[in-house]
């Protein structure tokens, strides 16, 4: 059992100041709430109840849905910290089991704690065999994302004992952090018709993953501390990001008091879009096709550029970052040191150099405030590791997963949480009458 878990974010703190709202004849003061870095938001709780008004957000850029304490992130200068810690120093100096029980948790473990939490992954890493059929059912070329979230879904039904016990909740969570690498690389495994590999105690988390995925009998896989450590820092630059659509999701769904299985499965779902999470595939893809077409990335700039092109520069632009990714910064360190250590010359990387110079002095790309995000290195560096293409956000997965894990514990245990259900504007007809069929033209 971990003790003394920091799971409830304190409240918001009230500034003195309140905004005056003039409508009808009427004027309403709205408090403001305060949050440790300084953030401010108006809270409109009560808004509808006193003014029958609501708000209108479409993309929700302006809108906060809750309080956290678990990630900051301040996209005017490029901040990012988990628990406060900056993922800088911890991209440096932690490894991805104690990022995630820092996110969970709310604090570093231990030596204790960190020892035990390695026994409980560890204990929790195999899968239940009943499992593999439903691998060998789906239909050869499934994409691994959409059997990922329906694996994760169908872990309710193999381990239906989830209660709100404190001790459940943490053997839940373990289970899900340490079968996902087990899943995910049987996914793969199972793709290619090949044996399944079963984790080893002997392995930590990152290298246990990467030997389940390329070790076989007739090649053993030699475990490369380069490739373990572009792994490690992989994962802890994606393992959370406040309230971005996949956790989003994670809570909207778990406020119905959904299990987390569910919960997480659906964040699995939202990760998978190429706006999202599929960003690292579909950089890839765009590099390929640069390099394919023959027509020079200039071209493609341009093409990003042109409103009637509906070609994107994948990779680029950020709702919350308006300067560089502070984790893109990191992946391209992390992309130049494993190539070179690999001794790998890869040509998609000379031509995301080239765009990304290109893309940062062109006034289209510094007006927008369009920098390159997380996954505009990340797909090259999977790349070098040997990773499919389809699994890349797979790696982001379960990256993200102590994220999702940390917000939906938050979320169920904040006494103020309740049932996400947002209004709309109706834009449709009227009142209309029934025409009988026989009536209609
Ligand atoms: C992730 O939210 C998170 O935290 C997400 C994430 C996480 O860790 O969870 O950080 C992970 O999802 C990173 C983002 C990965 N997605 C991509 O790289 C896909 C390419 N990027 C874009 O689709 C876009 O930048 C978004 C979706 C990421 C953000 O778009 P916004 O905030 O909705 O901005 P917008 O679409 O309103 O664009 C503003 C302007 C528009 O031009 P104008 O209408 O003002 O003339 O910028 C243009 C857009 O056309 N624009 C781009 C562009 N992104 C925005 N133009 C060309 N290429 C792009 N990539």
């Amino acid at each position: 059992m971990i003790e003394n878990a920091v799971i409830v974010p304190q409240e918001a703190s009230r500034d003195s100041e309140t905004v005056t709202l003039k409508y009808r004849g009427q004027t309403y003061e709205l408090p403001i709430l305060v949050g440790t870095e300084g953030e401010r938001a108006i809270d409109i709780s009560r808004l509808r109840e006193r003014t029958g008004l609501i708000t209108m957000d479409p993309g929700y850029g302006n809108t906060g849905s809750c309080m956290s304490a678990i990630t900051y992130m301040n996209g005017e200068e490029g901040v990012l910290r988990y628990r406060g810690i900056p993922v800088e120093d911890l991209a440096e100096q932690a490894t991805f089991k104690e990022t995630a029980f820092l996110l969970i948790y709310g604090r570093l473990p231990t030596r204790k704690e960190l020892t035990r939490f390695s026994v409980m992954l560890n204990d929790h890493s195999l899968v239940h065999e009943d499992m593999k059929v439903f691998y060998q059912n789906f239909p050869r070329g499934s994409h691994p994302m959409g059997i990922l979230s329906a694996m994760v879904n169908a872990m309710r039904s193999f381990y239906p004992e989830l209660n709100d016990s404190s001790e459940e909740v943490q053997m839940t969570v373990t289970r899900l952090l340490s079968k996902i690498r087990t899943m995910a690389a049987m996914s793969y495994k199972i793709s290619r018709g090949h044996t399944v590999v079963y984790p080893r105690p002997d392995l930590a988390y990152c290298a246990n993953f990467l030997n389940m995925m390329f070790d076989s009998p007739v090649k053993p896989y030699r475990i490369d501390p380069e490739i373990v450590n572009a792994v490690r820092v992989f994962w802890i630059l994606h393992a959370d990001h406040e309230q971005n659509c996949s956790t989003s999701s994670v809570r909207l769904v778990g406020s119905a008091r959904v299990n987390l299985y569910s919960a997480i499965s659906s964040g699995i779902a939202a990760l998978w879009g190429p706006l999202h999470g599929g960003a690292n595939q579909a950089v890839v893809e765009m590099l390929e096709e640069i390099r394919q077409s023959g027509q020079g990335y200039k071209h493609f700039i341009q093409r990003a550029k042109d409103k009637n092109d509906p070609f994107r520069l994948m990779g680029f632009g950020h709702r919350v970052y308006k300067t560089l990714d502070p984790r893109a910064t990191i992946m391209q360190k992390v992309c130049h040191r494993l190539l070179s250590a690999l001794n790998i010359t890869d040509p998609l990387l000379d031509i995301a150099q080239h765009v990304e110079r290109a893309a940062l002095e062109d006034d289209y790309f510094r007006e927008r405030h369009l920098y390159p995000n997380v996954d505009f290195y990340s797909g090259i560096v999977l790349r070098a590791i040997g990773i499919p293409k389809n699994m890349f956000t797979v790696m982001f997965a379960i990256g993200r997963l102590p994220g999702w894990i940390a917000q939906w514990l938050e979320s169920i245990s904040d006494p103020n949480w309740k049932l996400n259900r947002p209004r709309q504007i109706y834009v449709g007809q009227t009142r209309q009458e029934y025409i009988p069929i026989d009536e209609r033209e």
